[in-house]
């Protein structure tokens, strides 16, 4: 029996949802250090030219996957061709795995609001701070990672449980746009540092000698986990989509919105790090990593005025986006388990929540008690973000390129974008989805397993 699928009301609702779910600590947190590891305005431009060919490509393509089979991403695939439904699965492995450490990372957000909260924000400031954090040995020891991630996780359940998801969407939505005026203050005044200046030029201008491959895969990477593609996300958002939505421009707002805010993160916090390097960009190159926001956000806040108050606002705007984020990939992985293991909402939310639990403490523990367990030489948490981000998201898109650009055919998504309105970017979407994507695709999987298998150095 087909079930009536309800719809997103208006062409805005449906931007709105997507874009929630987009905008999430992928732009806040790891956007600005990969920028300010992959030099700056060099990875800015590379990032801008891919979101707008490759990023386009695949988003059209998946939203009007959904929208065109009304499937979410394990029906999806398999509609449009039998033989590529196990692309379905090999998509949903994505937020199985992104969650848990997306959560421990939401964890982190929250132990550095709750110091600002209670008014110790000068102590956050120090240079060992984070990683003393977050390496924390003593087992048992209240406040440590392990702490912060079980209640944030503990935080999701609660909303997932009580079904109050659309609760904090509203609120999301009203704190969105303070989020952003917040972060053009800050951004303000960062650049009003000594030495911000130089940062500036660092994070705007392309530089040709930090150009390599490398750039291109740090940006892909990034690129696939902020607009939440290769993941069957946004096919499950077009499947609630209308059918008279322009899909073109829906593509394009979530794109400009998402690109938007993780470029003002980046203005934010790379101009005041080279001003706290005294300007080394070198050094900010090499010492960029996961605590780069919680390294140099808590020295800008130190040296503004009000800036106690402020940071205490500012991270509880980061919360509330890592927030509607962490909700919208735990409800995938629970309706998935609804309906394939036909059992209540309830029952799978608590499952799920044990499973992320599990999972996200090897992450929770990997920089510390459990540091000397390195797969393939990493920390869990990095373990996981390369296991997602390097490998399965672009494998998930090379099959869906193969799928759209030579099984069923570019035709399939051209005639579902042009039955709603205009198709604009329709030559460069064919050859994209053809022959451009698939080859970058192959390029980063090839290059990504080369350098974990040492025979080449980034
Ligand atoms: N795109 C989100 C971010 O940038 O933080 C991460 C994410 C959220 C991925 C929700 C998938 C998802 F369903």
């Amino acid at each position: 029996m087909k079930k009536e699928r309800s719809s997103f009301t208006s062409r805005l609702g449906f931007v709105l949802a997507a874009a929630g779910s987009a905008v999430g600590l992928g732009n806040l947190w790891r956007f600005p250090y990969l920028a300010a590891k992959y030099g700056g305005g060099t990875f800015l431009l590379v990032y801008i030219i891919l979101a707008i060919t490759f990023g386009f490509t695949i988003m059209i393509a998946e939203i009007a996957i959904g929208r065109k089979t009304r499937l979410s991403c394990i029906g999806a695939y398999s509609a449009l061709d039998k033989r590529f439904g196990f692309l379905g699965w090999l998509a949903s492995l994505v937020p199985v795995i992104i969650t848990p450490y997306y959560c421990v990372i939401g964890g982190w957000v929250m132990k550095y609001f709750a110091e600002f909260l209670s008014g110790n924000s000068a102590e956050t400031t120090s240079d060992a701070f984070f990683g003393n954090f977050i390496s924390v040995q003593t087992p048992g020891a209240l406040n440590t990672p392990v702490t912060w991630f079980v209640l944030y996780v503990l935080l999701n359940a609660v909303i997932v449980l009580f079904g109050v998801e659309k609760g904090i969407e509203k609120v999301s939505r009203i704190m969105m746009p303070v989020l952003v005026i917040l972060s053009i203050i800050i951004a303000g005044y960062s650049l009003t540092l000594p030495g911000a200046m130089d940062g500036l030029k660092f994070y705007l201008l392309p530089r040709w000698e930090d150009f390599s491959v490398f750039t291109v895969l740090g940006a892909m990477g990034q690129l696939f986990y902020s607009m939440s593609l290769a993941m069957g996300i946004m096919i499950t958002y077009g499947s609630y989509m209308q059918k008279d939505n322009i899909l073109e421009h829906s593509v394009t707002q979530i794109e400009v919105f998402d690109t938007g805010i993780a470029m003002l993160a980046g203005l934010m916090i790379i101009p005041a790090m080279v001003a706290f390097s005294g300007g080394d960009t070198t050094l900010v190159q090499q010492s960029a990593g996961p605590g780069l926001m919680f390294g140099v956000l808590p020295k800008v806040f130190d040296s503004m005025a009000f800036g106690g108050f402020i940071g205490t606002i500012f991270f509880l705007l980061v919360l509330l986006a890592a927030l509607t984020s962490s909700i919208s990939l735990m409800e995938t992985i629970v309706s998935i388990v609804v309906d394939k293991l036909h059992i209540s909402r309830r029952t799978a939310t608590i499952g799920v929540i044990v499973g992320v639990l599990a999972l996200g403490l090897l992450s929770c523990l990997g920089y510390g008690p459990l540091s000397a367990i390195q797969p393939l030489g990493m920390a869990f948490l990095d373990f996981f973000d390369f296991i997602s981000n390097s490998v399965i998201m672009p494998i998930v898109a090379f099959i869906t390129c193969l799928l759209i650009g030579h099984f069923v055919g570019p035709k399939t998504v051209i005639d579902e974008v042009e039955s709603s309105g205009a198709f604009h970017r329709k030559k460069l979407f064919v050859v994209m989805i053809r022959w451009i994507a698939p080859v970058m695709l192959i390029m980063i999987l090839v290059t990504e397993l080369l350098k974990v298998a040492g025979i080449i150095k980034v």
